[in-house]
């Protein structure tokens, strides 16, 4: 073996319950963003399909576990709906939802299988979104109630949270690209939304520690590490510079070092866009920092001195500071655009290790999307993703690296487990283990990456 792993470490995959769990009649489950937006406007969705028609997790778990267990999980990932938990985002529990998790929780539990549970995959409780969503410091307080309401209830088998998944997606998508609700463009109320995201998570810390619970808390980052076109040229530094504070140190500084990043913090003072903040709050923020991190990584971005003249709105955005860059060595995912990097991986872990204080980590998400992935299936019906076997092999390869080198690596968690339903992309892109058939009731089949898969936890390595 080459790449061998250290005892404990945490083989597993990442799901969301707002991409999984679907809605049936009488569940109980108030609406979020999603199911508010797909109402309104059906075709931003792909293929016409919502937020219900998601693989059927609330009624098929012990299947899907039991599909875990299969491909060799130690420890998963998914996420409370808080529009489940809690209908209308404040007021009461529904009795339904809290049976639906202990059970979730109990069968992967009973199975071996670690549940790591994330509070907040951008789905905002619409009732909660009609009073300003995370603009509001009143939605702040409301997230913080929901978030002790499930350590309470959850806190005694869950001993590892997360306080938001990707908190910069709601901020680009809902307020500066238009792919999340309510997709405006503004940057400055995107600038709030972000502030906010980052004290709601703090006070969320600040209970779960206050409640001594047997655990630790952190938060899920996506991390692109910002590789500038020519590391000799200044200009081209500097524009690489901003976009890591705007799209990674935003939210890094403040879960690890509880401030926030000076640079960015003297760009948005000159545009006037410093959120709405007290004292009271930063120093909130200062004493309540995560005990671990999650890190998501699928690409880097390269980035170029700003030389294009065109704007995406007549108000300051992000993207008026920088240019991407196109790499011309780039290898790309034919399946669905994006570049594969590896390497990325393991800068990720590397500055963590220098420039925070070397904190707990582990790989939250890394995958390989791919359209129409039923091409590949074989005779027998499964699909033969030899691809996503040589993708999880080459960043674990760097993952092994970065442990050699003392990053505090704890774990690997592959996007997905069963193909999932993907906000505006739906079913476009498929990622699983394990493939589910949209034309057959969603049948479940493990693919030829979660057979290998089963093999490389078993030998702690391959
Ligand atoms: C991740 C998100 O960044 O990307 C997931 O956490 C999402 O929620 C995944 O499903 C894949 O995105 P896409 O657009 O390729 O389907």
């Amino acid at each position: 073996m080459n790449y061998e792993f250290p005892q404990n470490f945490w083989w597993g995959s990442a799901i969301s319950g707002p991409q999984t769990e679907g809605r049936i009649a009488g569940d109980g489950k108030g609406d979020s963003i999603w199911d508010h937006w797909y109402r309104e406007q059906p075709d931003l969705f792909f293929d016409q399909v919502g937020p219900s028609e998601t693989s059927e997790v609330y009624t098929r778990y012990k299947e899907d576990i039991a599909l875990m267990k299969a491909t060799g999980h130690n420890s998963m990932r998914t996420s409370i709906q808080w529009s489940r938990l809690i209908p209308d985002g404040i007021g009461p529990v529904n009795q339904q939802a809290v049976d639906f998790y202990n059970n979730y929780i109990d069968e992967l539990i009973a199975n071996d299988i670690e549940p790591f549970m994330n509070l907040f995959h951008f789905d905002m409780p619409f009732a909660l979104q009609e009073k300003g969503g995370w603009e509001s410091k009143e939605v702040v307080e409301a997230y913080v109630t929901y978030a002790k309401t499930c350590f309470e209830l959850f806190g005694d088998r869950v001993k590892k949270w997360f306080t938001h998944n990707e908190p910069i997606v709601p901020v680009e998508g809902g307020y500066l690209y238009q792919f999340h609700y309510p997709a405006v463009v503004d940057m400055k109320r995107a600038v709030q939304v972000a502030y906010h995201e980052s004290l709601a998570s703090a006070k969320a810390i600040k209970v779960y520690h206050e409640m001594n619970l047997d655990g630790e808390i952190g938060i899920i980052l996506n991390l692109t590490p910002s590789y500038p076109r020519d590391a000799n040229d200044p200009e081209d530094v500097k524009a690489a510079q901003l976009a890591d504070a705007f799209f990674n140190r935003s939210f890094l500084d403040p879960a690890i070092k509880g401030t926030f990043p000076e640079d960015l913090v003297d760009l948005l003072k000159h545009l006037d866009y410093l959120p709405d903040y007290t004292d009271e709050e930063l120093a909130i923020i200062k004493e309540n920092t995560i005990d671990l991190l999650g890190i998501n990584y699928y690409q880097p971005r390269r980035i170029q001195k700003k030389e294009s003249t065109e704007r995406l709105s007549d108000k300051p955005m992000p993207d008026d500071y920088f240019d991407n860059y196109i790499w011309p060595d780039r290898k790309m995912n034919p399946y669905r655009g994006w570049e594969i990097y590896e390497k990325g991986i393991y800068d990720c872990l590397i500055n963590v290790r220098d420039n925070y204080g070397n904190i707990a980590c582990y790989i939250s998400e890394n995958g390989m999307g791919v359209e129409d992935e039923q091409r590949f299936k074989n005779a027998d019906g499964v699909i033969e993703d030899d691809y996503r076997i040589d993708f999880i092999k080459g960043h674990l390869q760097y993952v092994h690296q970065a442990l050699q080198e003392g990053v505090n690596v704890k774990g690997y968690h592959m996007w997905t487990c069963m193909d999932n339903w993907s906000w505006m992309n739906a079913y476009k892109n498929r990622y699983g283990f394990v493939s589910v058939d949209l034309e057959d009731n969603k049948k479940r089949t493990i693919k030829k990456s979660g057979h290998w898969f089963k093999e490389v936890t078993t030998n702690n390595g391959f």
